[in-house]
């Protein structure tokens, strides 16, 4: 192994710590104790792990939290009627719905996210926030490309200036990634799925960020020596098994530095749920 481990541990826990410094400063000067509303739908195992989770880190940090757990069979308007309530409540400063929701509230998924006040959004997918970080301004941003930034300005990389590539485009992590790497003067180039010549692209990158979805899909040969590697992928090959979007015990070899999958990057998106719970509480103080 030539490249340095990026362990999401050690950087989580540092997230949280400044989440909790940013807490204690509003309670001190406001009396304000951060608030998050998670809402879930339906019973898919996966998200009831993770809102569990969220509750925990709220909890630890001594936020104030409240789990909203919908029946399968909610419709539109009793969601919509939910996220106007959280919309009032002076408690709540952030409020998330956990995706994905059952099938037959798909069709309103866009609709549901608008519903949510800006200002609330502590997933940074209203438009309005989406539309604030491309035109860099002030918003709430989303926690897994934010928490994968973070990691690398606290793990000392250089983005100014570097040649960052970014494979995947999804609203969650590849656009907004692009807009955070570009935000602090990286050269950003945005691969997908009709790419031509791909690994010509990533054989570019200093920083090289995988959101595809597609187990071990970079491989050595695609990485230029030294470089960052960050794997966002969180792929089940089998009933205990995860596995990055990069093929770790290959390019592990190559890269300069590297995060694993897991212990990487998913560790931070709950510290950055909670350090967006707090931006969005000052927000509201505006
Ligand atoms: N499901 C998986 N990841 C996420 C996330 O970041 N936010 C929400 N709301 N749901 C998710």
């Amino acid at each position: 192994m030539t490249a340095r481990l990026l362990e999401g541990k050690v950087f989580a826990a540092k997230l949280r710590e400044e989440a909790g410094q940013k807490a204690a400063e509003l309670k001190e000067k406001y009396g304000i104790t951060p608030g998050l509303a998670v809402i879930i739908v339906g019973e898919n195992p996966a998200s009831q792990v993770y809102v569990r989770n969220k509750h925990k880190a709220c909890t630890e940090l001594g936020f104030y939290s409240e789990g909203v757990e919908m029946p399968e069979t909610t419709t539109r308007e009793e969601l919509l009627a939910e996220i106007d309530r959280l919309n009032k409540d002076e408690k709540i400063h952030g409020i998330l719905v956990q995706l994905p929701l059952p099938k037959a509230l798909q069709p309103y998924e866009s609709e549901v996210l608008e519903a949510i006040d800006p200002l609330k959004d502590v997933d940074g997918f209203h438009p309005v926030n989406v539309g604030r970080l491309v035109t860099g301004q002030k918003a709430l941003v989303p926690c897994t490309p934010h928490g994968c930034l973070r990691m690398l300005e606290l793990a000392d990389i250089p983005i100014e200036g570097a040649n960052a590539v970014v494979i995947g485009r999804s609203n969650i992590v590849g656009k907004p990634m692009l807009h955070l790497l570009l935000g602090k003067n990286a050269t950003v180039t945005i691969c997908h799925s009709r790419t031509k010549n791909l690994a010509e692209v990533t054989r570019q990158a200093d920083i090289l960020v995988a959101a595809v979805g597609r187990p071990n899909f970079v491989t050595a040969d695609m990485v230029k020596p030294g470089a960052a590697v960050i794997d966002v992928g969180i792929n089940r090959i089998a009933p205990k098994k995860l596995v990055g979007d990069v093929d770790f015990e290959s390019v592990k070899e190559v890269a300069g530095a590297i995060t694993p999958v897991p212990g990487g990057v998913g560790l931070l998106t709950i510290a950055m749920l909670m350090q967006n719970t707090v931006e969005a509480a000052r927000l509201q103080l505006e």
